[in-house]
């Protein structure tokens, strides 16, 4: 069983993407996989969750601390690092079982050897240990400490900061511009003496032939701004080895319930590293949802989009519960924001935020991509017109219900939350001939702006109104019976396609090869060209069918789609892949299975949307690999009360093995060719 990834050799090209591909997290602070002499200009981040703040007039976003892991090693008088010397051999190492990375440099006269983790245990802890061999006689000098120069996107974030080193501990003191403080204490250990120099420690020694220095560094973060020194200390003195097993044995207990084993080697390895991307994303004392690019970065500011509750939600409501009641406890909690959005567009009711941070207020920017050539704003829509974004969320509650029968969060404001969903909607819609119609929207595939009655939006609209009175009182029936009969579902035409927007049909026949062709500048934004043709950024229908379990002409559909659809978005592959499993054409899922799965892998990835960065971790496509095989090959169902598997094996699976709760109860499915048991796992805690 492969446990790591391994990435050999050093390429300053590949810096950005093994920053994201060798990311630690706790579902609190994200550490990104950059090296010890890194800082600023390699994008070194240590993200934290839902700790928001606005610099002048520049997007609100998630902020990043001063880096306490920062360590520069100069031999001889030379500074020995990555960025300025020749390396002879250079390995990153992350364990995606124990959510441990280790770094092995080789020059020609040192070694340099690292091990990080982010507390799985104790989540306000960072911990890291930096060693340096000898290969031959040299003096060494060993700058290390706390690096304030912070990587950010739309900073600086702090109005005041403050490094403070006494004898060991660097103290940092932080006042954002919102006001907001935040603390971190670090403590250094050597079994060598240091000094405070010039804003850093300093250890200084002529070292022999394989002689070793070792200095560990434990960060403590304090998220009210308290300088814990105590606490620190406690934690230090348990030591490395034991804080790294205690983390250790927590991360491995969430893989308990998570890991789903099957027979083909590169796709389990895939599996398993998207599932860690997403283990890493869990904190059951949060309820600050998790973010499109989870912990990676700021990209997209740290917000939180559909993407939680139609990918990472499923997952999470199969293999933790708990942490999924609190990703909708965050809707519960944001519907202010919402209901405050609604409002300022003239609606009534909730209109989620297309991206949203704590208080559930927009933060998607009017011009959220730019031109990469004049760095011109572009003018987008997804704010105001992405309004399928209410529903989604009425959609993540509603198969919680299903899937785990906890009705408990209608009464906890699960219900405030369809109900005014659905009263939005009312509110929105236009009636023309007897119809209620939903004009000038945007679904999913996002490279077609503004348009009417978008199938998909209409139809998850229906789903949500139908909550609304399914778990309302008899007053909602009242209140919404006759806009739910009248809403306008379009349907299929007579070779069974759903018309993905009125109007697509007649769009210009063009594939998305021909528009990628089109393209002047890479980073250029795609939907400027595709927006008169037939070519879509990501699944839209096929999303539809997957979400609502709709089976009608879904062969007819996917095969229409397929060759119109960009996978622009990585929240596409997996919905063709669960679709392409239904249909019988395994074969077609499980490259859409791979592509998902491979996402955070290639150091290719799209980095930009017109100017704008957009690199990081996609969760979200982390999870449609998940659901890619549990929904997809593995067959996965639920009809009330039962849950029943129906496998759907691409040649090169014939095995699958997982665990999830259904309503309660923890069960395990086994898949061997063409058998397959569903069992109830008895004594498990
Ligand atoms: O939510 C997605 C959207 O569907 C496509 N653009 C990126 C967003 C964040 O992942």
């Amino acid at each position: 069983m492969k446990k790591e990834l391994v990435k050999t050799g050093f390429d300053k090209k590949d810096i950005v993407s093994f920053g994201n591909m060798f990311l630690l997290a706790n579902g609190r602070y994200g550490y990104r996989g950059t090296l010890e002499e890194y800082s600023a200009d390699e994008m070194v981040g240590l993200n934290v969750l839902g700790f928001y703040d606005k610099y002048q007039d520049k997007w609100r976003e998630s902020i990043n601390l001063p880096n306490p892991f920062h360590f520069v090693t100069s031999v001889n008088g030379e500074v020995t690092s990555v960025l300025t010397k020749e390396t002879k051999y250079h390995e990153l190492r992350l364990n995606f079982f124990d959510g441990v990375l280790e770094r092995l440099t080789e020059f020609d006269k040192i070694f340099i050897f690292s091990k990080r983790f982010v507390s799985s245990d104790h989540k306000d802890l960072l911990v890291t240990s930096y060693k340096i061999r000898a290969k031959e006689s040299c003096y060494i000098n060993i700058s290390f400490g706390v690096d304030e120069n912070i990587y950010e996107i739309n900073g600086p974030h702090f109005s005041k900061r403050r490094v403070e080193l006494n004898e060991d501990i660097a103290v940092f003191r932080g006042i954002t511009n919102e006001n907001k403080r935040i603390a971190s204490v670090t403590k250094y250990v050597s079994s060598l003496p240091f000094e405070v120099s010039n804003n850093t420690y300093l250890l200084k020694k002529e070292m022999k032939a394989n002689e070793e220095i070792t200095i560990f560094a434990y960060s403590l973060i304090n998220q009210s701004g308290a300088v814990d020194i105590p606490s620190l200390e406690t934690l230090v003195s348990i030591g490395f080895n034991n804080l790294l097993a205690t983390h250790i044995a927590s991360f491995n207990k969430m893989w308990e319930i998570s890991r789903v084993e099957i027979d083909d080697e590169e796709g389990q390895f895939e599996l398993d590293y998207s599932i860690y991307h997403l283990l890493i994303l869990a904190d059951e004392e949060s309820v600050k949802s998790v973010p499109a690019r989870g912990l990676s970065g700021q990209t997209y500011k740290g917000a939180i989009f559909w993407d939680t509750e139609i990918f990472i939600l499923p997952f999470f409501t199969l293999t933790n519960p708990k942490f999924a009641r609190n990703l909708l406890v965050y809707r519960i909690n944001t519907l202010k924001g919402a209901m405050q959005k609604a409002r300022e567009f003239n609606y009534q009711g909730a209109f989620y935020a297309w991206e949203s941070q704590d208080d559930g207020l927009e933060q998607c920017s009017k011009y959220n991509i730019s031109d990469p050539v004049t760095n011109e704003p572009i003018r987008t829509y997804f704010d105001e017109k992405q309004i399928h974004i209410s529903a989604d969320i009425v959609l993540g509650i509603y198969y919680y219900i299903m899937y785990t029968g906890d009705k408990t969060i209608l009464d906890e404001g699960g219900y405030e939350v369809i109900y005014q969903c659905a009263k939005f909607y009312k509110s929105r819609a236009t009636l023309h001939n007897g119809r209620y119609h939903f004009d000038d929207v945007i679904g999913p595939d996002e490279y077609h702006e503004r348009i009417d009655d978008n199938t998909f939006t209409n139809y998850l609209i229906h789903h949500a109104v139908e909550c609304a009175i399914t778990y309302g009182p008899e007053s909602a029936k009242e209140e919404f019976g006759d806009f739910l009969k009248n809403i306008y579902l379009p349907k299929p035409n007579k070779d069974g396609i759903y018309e993905q927007f009125d109007g697509y049909f007649r769009l210009k026949d063009i594939k998305p090869e021909k528009v990628k062709a089109m393209v002047k500048n890479e980073k250029e934004y795609l939907g400027i060209y595709a927006k008169d043709t037939k070519t879509i950024k990501q699944a839209d229908v096929v999303s539809l069918l997957v979400m609502l379990r709709m089976n009608d002409f879904a062969k007819e559909n996917y095969e229409y789609y397929l060759p119109y659809t960009e996978h622009g978005s990585s929240l596409s592959s997996s919905m063709y892949s669960i679709l392409a499993s239904r249909i019988g054409k395994e074969e077609d899922a499980y490259q859409m299975f791979r592509k998902s799965s491979g996402i955070d892998l290639g150091t290719n990835q799209k980095m930009y949307a017109g100017g704008i960065y957009i690199g990081g971790t996609h969760p979200a496509s982390n999870a449609g690999a998940y659901l890619s095989m549990i929904f997809g090959f593995a067959g996965l169902s639920q009809n009330d009360e039962k849950i029943a598997i129906n496998p759907q094996l691409p040649s090169e699976i014939k095995k699958i093995c997982f665990k999830f709760y259904f309503r309660n109860k923890l069960y395990e499915a086994k898949i061997d060719d063409k058998n397959f048991e569903l069992t109830e796992v008895i004594n498990h805690d």
